[in-house]
């Protein structure tokens, strides 16, 4: 994607930011950040628009649930910040799933835990501002960690 496309684009996610008046404003350069950490670490998974993989509520042949969706058709947005960083973190699977394997590979050594909460910033502009609003509610108790909190990129800390 070209510079210009980029400043373009961020212009359009801060726009669509402060209408929503999210509590926590997404900030540009932390969500370009992790829309690109989406693309090269979860887009073969959870889809390139964060749709998730088809008859996610259905478990597979090994009774395990697929990628669900990270748009606002799926429920991540009702997880707070601290579970949603502990669930990239840490990995994770569904505890109704037959196979003991974590179907939600761990990030631990992979991303540094400023780039989970990067990613998962990016992944808040893919809800609608009612969740946002509601999933900002939530996390006021369960925030990010303190270490998640050095700005990736060339933004505002
Ligand atoms: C190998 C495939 C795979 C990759 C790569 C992957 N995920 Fe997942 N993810 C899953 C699966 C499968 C689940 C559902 C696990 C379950 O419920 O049993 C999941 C669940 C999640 C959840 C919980 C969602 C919810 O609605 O409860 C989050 C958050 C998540 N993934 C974020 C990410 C992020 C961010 C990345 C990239 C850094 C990523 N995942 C990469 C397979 C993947």
């Amino acid at each position: 994607m070209s510079r210009r496309c980029l400043i373009v684009l961020a212009g359009v996610l801060a726009t669509s930011a402060s209408t929503a008046q999210v509590p926590s404003p997404l900030d540009p350069a932390t969500v370009e950040a992790g829309r690109a950490i989406y693309g090269e670490n979860c887009v073969a998974c959870h889809g390139e628009r964060g749709q998730g993989a088809e008859n996610w509520r259905q478990p597979d042949e090994n009774g395990n649930l697929p990628p669900p969706p990270h748009d606002a058709s799926g429920h991540a947005w009702r997880h707070p910040d601290a579970v949603l960083y502990h669930m990239v973190l840490d990995g994770w699977r569904d505890p109704f799933n037959k196979m003991e394997d974590l179907t939600m590979p761990p990030f631990e050594g992979v991303l540094e835990p400023r780039e989970i909460r990067a990613v998962l910033i990016y992944v808040k502009t893919l809800w609608t501002p009612e969740q946002r609003a509601a999933q900002a509610e939530e996390s006021r108790d369960r925030p990010f960690p303190d270490e998640a909190h050095t700005p990736v990129g060339h933004g505002r800390p």
